[in-house]
């Protein structure tokens, strides 16, 4: 099957929606999604959106404390341009039927607190956040005839101005993106969508490791297909661990958010002491690479398997209101949090680069764009700051709009050109699963035990030989065999993977979230910029 559309967006986040409703205004819109559209990081969301909403609040001072967080990599004509923006996007989100919590005096907003924060800044809808706004974002979607959302469709690889035209094996400066082979999960079918422009919004790769706060989507989908398709890629090395996931072998990546350290939740060790003031004079209010790095070293000297949140001091029916899925999780699995402290450890939570896109969205490659975590736009630099990043979905989708509406007229008018179908050649039906998940498990596994918080350059070498050898492996599975979803994803992972260790080894200094017991200082003089990758020749 063969489709044809202006914009091809992929996923269906904070930022693929807003890209959508916006676009449709005056052009043809399909969106894919490889779940259903709810499986989201967005919909996990629980902070909320930090912005500039109260008067007590400035645009410096949320400069300034981006680049605090960024620790020296931000870019900061971007850093001002999004929080200058911000305010009004998070008014349009309110437009759209967000209900973000309002003051208890009738204020606008409830603004809360999280770690790297100077201020209160952060509009949330109690620890709902993401799902209050994939909520609204999905009922104005589907209420708009000039958006088609296919859920169940999974993009396996972009199409190429350059292979259609027969110019090449790709990768050229100046190729262009024509749209996306799509499997079909129900059919089985690799499809061919052409578009005038593909967006890439597939989140992030938190499923590269073992632990995690992100849904099972989480796989690098759109960072893989622009690399392989010989984008630009940048600062894959700055993975960012949120410091509170709940430890509990039940419980698959259950967040505990960042605010009920905000509202005053304490760390403390298994002894019942606070101990983050001993790795950082901010305490438990410091960055989040500070914190998880903190946790991470009390786990390591207590030699325990989990450290505790208390926020117990704080008055139950307060707790209950601002937390209530929160409260509710914990106490499920036999923890109530108005009592006794949450057992927590750091997971794997956010990818700081990405796809590297100028201040539209626009990647190395013509007509393809990528939005929100699947982009590295020059916000985050080092360690993103908490609540940031729905901030700089909202922000890009309208302004990467604001582009396509300027060169839509254009794009239209380029030559059609066919790619040939997807070729399945004499691919046989994998019929041991054991083949995708035994290689899916070792790769998580590696990835925690190997590129982990803290990383050293010896366990860097041995992971680039381990995945030198299963890139092989996946390889010959690729085509050997029927294409099925696990096989897309875990093709994806190890090529991220791949990426994400190359740039760790490039960056012989500590900074941010990437800390190297090998290079345990900044080195300004030498690192003070992006971690740039870029496929020569891309090919299968
Ligand atoms: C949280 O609620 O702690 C997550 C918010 C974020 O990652 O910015």
């Amino acid at each position: 099957m063969t489709e044809f559309c202006d914009v091809l967006i992929v996923g269906s986040g904070v930022s693929g929606l807003s890209f959508a409703l916006k676009a449709a205004a005056f052009s043809s819109v399909t969106l894919i999604t490889k779940k259903n559209s709810a499986d989201t990081a967005t919909n996990l969301a629980q902070g909320g959106v930090a912005a500039v909403l109260s008067v007590e609040d400035s645009v410096e001072a949320h400069i300034n404390d981006t680049l605090v967080s960024g620790d020296g990599l931000c870019d900061v004509d971007i850093v001002r341009i999004v929080t200058t923006e911000g305010p009004d996007r998070v008014r349009e989100l309110m437009e759209l039927g967000v209900r973000f919590q309002r003051g208890r005096d009738g204020e606008e907003f409830d603004l809360g607190m999280e770690g790297g924060h100077s201020t209160r800044r952060v509009a949330h809808a109690s620890d709902l956040t993401g799902r209050e706004i994939e909520r609204a974002l999905l009922a104005q979607v589907a209420a708009n005839t000039n958006i088609r959302v296919l859920e169940n469709h999974l993009a396996i690889d972009l199409l190429m101005e350059s292979k259609a035209s027969r110019r090449g094996k790709g990768g050229k400066e100046g190729d262009r993106c024509l749209g996306a082979y799509v499997l079909d999960r129900q059919t089985g079918e690799v499809e061919v969508y052409y578009a005038g422009v593909t967006v890439l919004c597939t989140g992030g790769c938190g499923k590269v490791y073992l632990y995690t706060t992100n849904p099972d989507i989480a796989t690098g989908d759109g960072v893989v297909m622009a690399y392989r398709a010989g984008a630009k890629v940048a600062n894959l090395e700055f993975v960012q661990f949120h410091p509170t996931c709940f430890f509990n072998r039940e419980v698959k990546n259950f967040l505990i958010s960042e605010a009920v350290r905000g509202e005053g939740g304490v760390l403390i060790n298994r002894q019942g002491h606070p101990f983050m003031k001993k790795y950082d004079a901010r305490g438990d209010l410091a960055t989040r690479d500070a914190v998880a790095r903190g946790i991470d070293a009390e786990m390591k000297a207590t030699g325990d398997d989990c450290v505790f949140l208390d926020i117990s001091h704080k008055p139950a029916d307060f707790l209950r209101e601002r937390f209530p899925n929160i409260y509710a999780t914990c106490r499920q699995y036999g923890v109530d949090l108005t009592q006794v402290p949450i057992p927590v450890v750091p997971a794997a939570h956010y990818m700081c680069g990405g796809v590297l896109v100028d201040e539209w969205g626009c990647s190395s490659i013509t007509n393809l764009l990528a939005l929100g975590e699947t982009a590295c736009t020059g916000l985050h630099g080092a360690n993103r700051l908490a609540s940031n990043s729905l901030l700089e979905a909202v922000v890009f989708a309208h302004r990467a709009v604001h582009w396509l509406r300027e060169h839509i007229v254009a794009i239209r008018q380029l030559p059609a050109l066919a790619v040939d179908p997807w070729r399945a050649g004499g691919a046989e039906v994998l019929d041991e699963s054991i083949l995708v998940t035994h290689n899916w498990n070792q790769l998580r596994q590696l990835m925690w035990d190997y590129v982990g918080i803290v990383r050293r350059q010896k366990r860097l070498d041995l992971i680039q030989n381990r995945l030198t050898f299963m890139l092989t492996e996946i390889k010959e599975h690729f085509f050997d065999y029927l294409l099925t979803p696990d096989l897309v994803e875990l093709r994806n992972l190890a090529v991220l993977a791949d990426l994400i260790v190359q740039s760790a080894s490039l960056r012989k200094e500590s900074r941010g979230l990437h800390y190297i017991v090998d290079y345990p200082e900044k080195n300004d003089r030498d690192f003070l910029r992006d971690t740039i990758l870029q496929r020569p020749v891309p090919g299968r």
